[in-house]
């Protein structure tokens, strides 16, 4: 075995390989060590026990002809050990330093697992609530989203791939999964090529920008072309437009599933069709092994291109440093990173719970108080994980309940699961506050979790009900992996909190938000329908010929509002903030422009707190309709009661382009609305009008 001198120059390597061999380093499977020991396997998803790891890679390096490490891949979205909120919750944090934060604790347990690639930041604008993905997304803004993918790519990359403590990213599903049909999984895609290059393509151009190592095409077919061999997006776009040297990694058993889509009429054809697309890596169909060999004699495939593919996948294990230390980095993880990883998780549930209402200033629960806590996610440890929880156990994860009496000895705690429960009754007419924990349990979302009804299940609504007879104030922690739609939740209950799936320390992090030791400050990163026919709905909607007016013949329901439940970056606080003297300079721009924007945010109210201010643009008139509303800007404050401070943003002219149906900038003249304040309502929104002038010769046609 000369490893060493052959990993010094990974052409050598390739010249010394066997198709079979190169088709192994092209192939991910679950864990199997024959295939391993035969070299049919280049990388492995799904093991994520240590030992379990080492041993597999010992496999690898010491019972193969040449030696090569495997790359051990795993869906780590949300931490790994530790488990931080799922990403749509960590999206209302509004937080791009805690999302890098995050995704650096992950990388950290991570690697010192032996795991070296893992499928996120998943990076599909989501403006669904049926579609059970969009507990991964980064919710429905692309230039959230962007923000999004930029943070988790640093946080899990690290400054350099070879570093201990990081791993690779990956970039998925490119592209435009969210918007599949109806919200049904896996369902078909069609969307413009303006929605695709100004909603869905750029939050990937952003992780591209910030050096994510690997992208995975998404399961959906893009009007008629499957992703998994869609040449135009993966090639074209990503490869040649945005410099993408990468690795492109299949989805799991996506080649195969060619045949299903009917694209191709058996594997071999499939295999061919994804690896002219660009595809490197075949995640568990196989398809790679079985049809390649036949696709390179029927001539459908260049060897050439197999060759390339293999030399990106090496390239990658070279990277991440691998073929000098293949096993777990146990250097990863420092002396005190398993507290200050929970000490995170707990700062990241705060800030992703979203106070949704608060009548009558029912939170927070300052002093001792006798509580009832009820429903069925009271006390359901393993559910506050959330979809895709890694090794994150349910042992080590604390319930609200626990929550809640180890923060507070001294309050009056009962817990019952419901009413009909002996005693129940009773303790309710005895408690000053109800607090029910109701939504939805971790499998109702995520992958395979699309809900044609997003509302409150398994009779929850009857639940609420019985407990609005006994007419105490009603707390409701709502759990969910996406905005729920239960009118009769927010007449009955007087507070409530979208908690998501809150992670690890789901319990204390709620304790100290009940209490006002914490005060929320989470900001919705999807608008929340107030009914299903309302969906899709987002607020960087296009306007239309007829807005909704009291005339028939506008855009509107017969049946219902056109108005959401809650906008986008809804959010209560215990405090009041009020906005004021927005100031943008200056206000003629030319292409070169930088825009400054400032405004004033006081805290009118009793508690100190945290506020995220939106700046949005709006293009009054261009040569196309351009949304009511694009975000473009945000900024945090930390006021305490009776404080006024500054937030700042600063806007290139670029900010006012927008991608034309190639998706090149395209940057007219005219007037453009900037608008500042607390979230997507636009009667909220302070607003400064200014105007762009372009020389003759930069004016686009
Ligand atoms: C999902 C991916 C995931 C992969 C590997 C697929 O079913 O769509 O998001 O990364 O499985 O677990």
């Amino acid at each position: 075995m000369q490893l060493s001198s052959l990993t010094k120059d990974k052409r050598n390597l390739l010249a010394s390989m066997s198709l079979e061999e190169k088709l192994g380093q092209l192939t991910m499977i679950r864990p199997d060590a024959a295939e391993v020991r035969k070299a049919r396997a280049g990388s492995i998803l799904d093991l994520q026990e240590p030992g379990s790891i080492h041993k597999l890679q010992e496999v690898a390096v010491s019972g193969t002809r040449l030696g090569i490490p495997l790359l051990f891949a795993l869906d780590v979205l949300h931490g790994y050990g530790t488990t931080f909120p799922v990403p749509l919750a960590e999206a209302a944090a509004m937080d791009p330093a805690l999302w890098e934060a995050t995704a650096r604790a992950a990388a950290r347990e991570t690697a010192a697992a032996g795991i070296a690639l893992t499928f996120a930041p998943m990076l599909d604008v989501a403006r669904d609530p049926r579609w059970g993905r969009i507990v991964e997304s980064p919710g429905e803004d692309p230039w959230l989203a962007s923000r999004f993918a930029e943070a988790k790519v640093r946080g899990f990359q690290g400054v350099a791939l070879a570093g201990s403590s990081a791993i690779a990213a990956c970039a998925k599903h490119f592209v435009a999964y969210g918007a599949v049909t109806a919200g049904r999984e896996y369902a078909p895609v069609d969307v413009s090529n303006r929605t695709l290059h100004e909603v869905h393509l750029p939050p990937f151009a952003a992780a591209v920008e910030a050096g994510v190592a690997t992208v995975m095409p998404a399961f959906t077919d893009l009007a008629g072309v499957p992703m998994t061999i869609h040449k135009g997006l993966l090639r074209d776009w990503l490869r040649v437009r945005h410099g993408f040297d990468g690795v492109i990694v299949s989805d799991f058993n996506a080649i195969a599933e060619l045949i299903s889509h009917g694209v191709a009429a058996d594997i071999v054809e499939a295999a061919a069709l994804a690896l002219n697309a660009g595809v490197d890596i075949d995640m568990a169909s196989g398809a790679y092994l079985a049809g390649l060999p036949e696709a390179l004699s029927r001539g459908l495939v260049p060897e050439a291109d197999i060759d390339a593919a293999v030399m990106r996948v090496l390239d990658l294990k070279a990277r991440l440093g691998l073929f000098e230390q293949p096993f777990a980095r146990e250097d990863a993880m420092r002396p005190g990173d398993r507290q200050s990883h929970r000490d995170l998780a707990r700062e990241a549930a705060r800030k992703s719970v979203v106070l949704l209402q608060n009548r009558g200033g029912v939170l927070p629960l300052a002093k001792p108080v006798r509580l009832l806590v009820a429903g069925p996610l009271a006390d359901a440890a393993g559910e506050m994980l959330g979809p895709w929880h890694a090794a994150g156990q349910a042992g080590e994860a604390v319930s609200y309940l626990q929550g809640l009496r180890r923060a507070l000895p001294d309050w009056d705690i009962a817990h019952f699961e419901d009413f009909a429960a002996a005693g129940a009754r009773e303790a309710a007419g005895n408690a000053d506050v109800l607090l029910l924990c109701l939504g939805e349990t971790a499998a109702m979302s995520g992958e395979a979790g699309s809900r044609a009804k997003p509302d409150l299940p398994d009779g929850q609504a009857a639940l609420l009900k019985e407990a609005s007879s006994f007419g105490k104030p009603i707390a409701v922690v709502l759990t969910s992996g996406r905005p729920v739609m239960e009118p009769f939740l927010f007449e009955a209950a007087d507070a409530v909190l979208a908690a998501w799936f809150p992670g690890s320390e789901a319990g204390n992090a709620l304790a100290d938000i009940l209490t006002g030791k914490a005060n929320p400050c989470g900001k919705l990163p999807v608008t929340w329908p107030a009914e299903i026919g309302q969906i899709p709905i987002f607020h960087a909607q296009r306007p239309t010929g007829r807005p909704a007016s009291e005339l028939r013949e506008s855009s509107k329901y017969l049946d219902a509002s056109v108005a959401p439940l809650f906008p986008f970056g809804h959010g209560l606080s215990y405090t009041q903030f009020a906005y004021g003297g927005l100031r943008v300079s200056p206000e003629a721009v030319g292409p070169e422009a930088r825009i400054s924007v400032e405004a004033e945010v006081e805290n009118l109210g009793p508690a100190a707190g945290e506020e995220t201010a939106f700046l949005f643009i709006r293009d009054v008139t261009a040569s196309v309709t351009r949304p009511l509303l694009e975000l473009r800007g945000l900024a945090k404050i930390k006021l305490d009661p009776g404080q006024k401070g500054t937030v700042r943003f600063e806007l290139g002219a670029g900010d006012l382009a927008f991608p034309d149906e190639d998706g090149s900038p395209r940057l007219e003249a005219g007037a453009f609305e900037i608008l500042v304040g607390p979230g997507a309502d636009k009667s909220g929104l302070l607003c400064h009008t200014i105007s762009l002038a372009l020389p003759k010769s930069s004016a686009p046609s």
